[in-house]
């Protein structure tokens, strides 16, 4: 598998990277977030919605748990922090959100592994230290193989 670690050293740079992921993405792509409490997952998605073309990027409520953002297409923004029960998944109806005619990405994605689409971006975030972060890219499926590719030829060169 192609693994890809970057290190992040201020939330610019999370930023950027989002931003990157944002322009290269395809309708139907799945993005799956994991990573503890404050570690930059929402900080990674405002720079994929950048990169979409999304320039309205409302605060809206926290208990919301799908936001809908308009770029080159739409982008489902899923936080699943606040689900308490796995049911709870089926009332959102995410499988439309996965056909195809946006991309979706899923912030405290390990509540739900078993329930989301088996092909999908992983980007596994830690913390370092107060300004790093560790990202790690993990394709599940040819065409996040392929993105992976792309991000490292353009950081890592090659
Ligand atoms: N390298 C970095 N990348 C991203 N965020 C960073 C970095 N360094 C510091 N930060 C700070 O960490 C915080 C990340 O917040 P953010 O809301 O993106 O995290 P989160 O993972 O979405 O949290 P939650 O689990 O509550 O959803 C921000 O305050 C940001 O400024
Ligand atoms: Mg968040």
């Amino acid at each position: 598998m192609n693994l890809l670690e970057v290190i992040s050293r201020g939330p610019h740079q999370t930023r950027d990277l989002g931003r990157r992921i944002g322009e290269l993405a395809q309708a139907g792509d799945v993005i799956l977030l994991v990573g503890a409490l404050g570690v930059g997952k929402t900080c990674l998605t405002q720079g994929i919605a950048e990169g979409l073309g999304v320039t309205e990027y409302t605060a809206s409520p926290s208990f919301v748990l799908v936001r809908e953002y308009q770029g080159r297409f739409p982008l489902f923004h899923v936080d699943l922090y606040r689900l308490t029960n796995l049911t709870e998944i089926a009332d959102l109806g995410l499988d439309d959100y996965f056909q195809g005619k946006g991309m979706t990405v899923v912030e405290w994605a390990d509540r739900a592994m078993d329930l989301l689409p088996a092909e999908h971006l992983l980007i596994d975030m830690s913390y370092i230290s107060p300004a790093r972060r560790r990202l790690s890219f993990e394709p599940r499926g040819e065409r996040y193989e392929q993105v992976v590719c792309e991000l490292r030829r353009e950081l890592v060169g090659g």
